[in-house]
């Protein structure tokens, strides 16, 4: 397993980058059953930081305490134990939460409004000036794309899943927040939906928010996100940027066919030629640099894939080597809970 818990002070980022949010060994034990005489440990000992500007992914098996983490940072549940800042304030702080947007995992709002009162009801909150609601709402709800007729006069309860997704995002903006958290904004969006979605998170990376989001969905991570945490059962087991967890993007697996053998060779000292004539070999060298040479030598490419593993492999491999080590911990011994955490996910 790559070991590369994040700890606060430990990270590879310029130390000139503010920190928005850090936590230090933050715990939550919720207690339940009637005589509330039942724990259950969501988040054990979790020390993470985040960076502004940062698009940070938080992953996890279904369970792994991702929502319970994001509640701790919103303040809308208390660590058992550790702490932790948000925007240098302590976890909760009511000021902060004037500069944090959040959609939480499943939005509840209601039912009779339709999708422009509710955004009325949050700049309410926020004490956003009507003259400015006026204009931000119709301008969110451009950028979440619901149409406007629908959010003036649908009321919610007839909204399909994936226009209260969007007016729960539209919502998390109400307040032009420096920091959003969002937890599973891809769920139940159709690929149109989601490729939207992704947009208004590239949107506001380039606008310079800080985004802490909790997905299941890893390809749409792989593309978003600056940095990933993986939490199982309660535990952060690595955190860092793509680059550091699944190896470096800047290597490529090559196929193509033509070209000087010799010269091929200085680039790919690799290379393996098949019997159709096409060869294969691992690209570290400048890709531009070596398709200018290509060109040259009249050569083409076949397919061209980046050489690290994918986050799903990695995401895999990691939940795997961590449900092993608690097996064996605890004494387990059939494979039923890694093949069920797989599942699940
Ligand atoms: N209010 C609560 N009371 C008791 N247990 C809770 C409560 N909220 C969460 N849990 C438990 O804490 C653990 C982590 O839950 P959490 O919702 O944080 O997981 P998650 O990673 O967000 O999962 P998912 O991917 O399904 O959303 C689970 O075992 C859950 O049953
Ligand atoms: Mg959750």
């Amino acid at each position: 397993m790559k070991s590369v818990v994040d700890t606060p002070g430990s990270q590879p980022q310029p130390t000139n980058v503010p920190i928005v949010v850090s936590t230090f060994d933050l715990r939550k034990v919720y207690r339940s059953g009637f005589w509330l005489n039942q724990k259950i440990v969501s988040l054990k000992s979790c020390s993470l930081t985040v960076y502004q500007g940062e698009t940070f992914g938080l992953l996890g098996p279904n369970g792994a305490g991702k929502t319970t983490l994001l509640k701790l940072l919103l303040g809308i549940v208390r660590p058992t134990a550790g702490r932790g800042l948000l925007l240098g304030k302590p976890l909760g702080d009511r000021q902060v939460k004037q500069s944090i947007g959040y959609l939480p995992e499943n939005p509840y709002l209601y039912d009779y409004l339709t999708g422009w009162e509710f955004l009325e009801l949050a700049a309410g909150i926020f004490q956003i000036p009507r003259r400015i609601q006026r204009q931000r709402i119709p301008q969110l709800l451009e950028l979440v794309g619901l149409p406007l007729a629908d959010a003036r006069k649908k009321q919610m309860r007839r909204y399909s899943k994936g226009m209260l997704q969007r007016v729960g995002m539209a919502q998390a903006l109400i307040n032009d927040p420096e920091i959003i958290f969002l937890d599973e904004p891809m769920s139940g969006l159709d690929p149109l939906g989601r490729y939207q979605m992704r947009e208004i998170i590239l949107g506001l990376k380039a606008a310079g928010k800080t985004i802490f989001f909790n997905s299941h969905i890893l390809s749409e991570v792989e593309q978003i996100c600056d940095r990933i945490a993986i939490l199982s059962q309660g535990e952060l087991i690595c955190a860092g940027s793509l680059n550091e967890l699944l190896g470096n993007s800047n290597i490529y697996k090559i196929r193509g066919k033509g070209g000087d053998k010799d010269v091929l060779h200085k680039w790919m000292p690799n290379l393996i030629f098949s019997h159709d004539g096409s060869w294969q070999g691992t690209l570290k060298e400048d890709y531009y640099d070596f398709l200018d040479s290509l060109r040259l030598m009249e050569g083409q490419i076949i397919s061209l894939d980046l050489a690290r593993h994918s986050l799903e492999d990695f995401f895999i491999q990691n939940i795997q080597q961590q449900n092993t080590s608690v097996q064996s911990n605890s004494g387990y011994t059939t494979d039923g809970d890694v093949a069920a955490a797989q599942a699940k996910f």
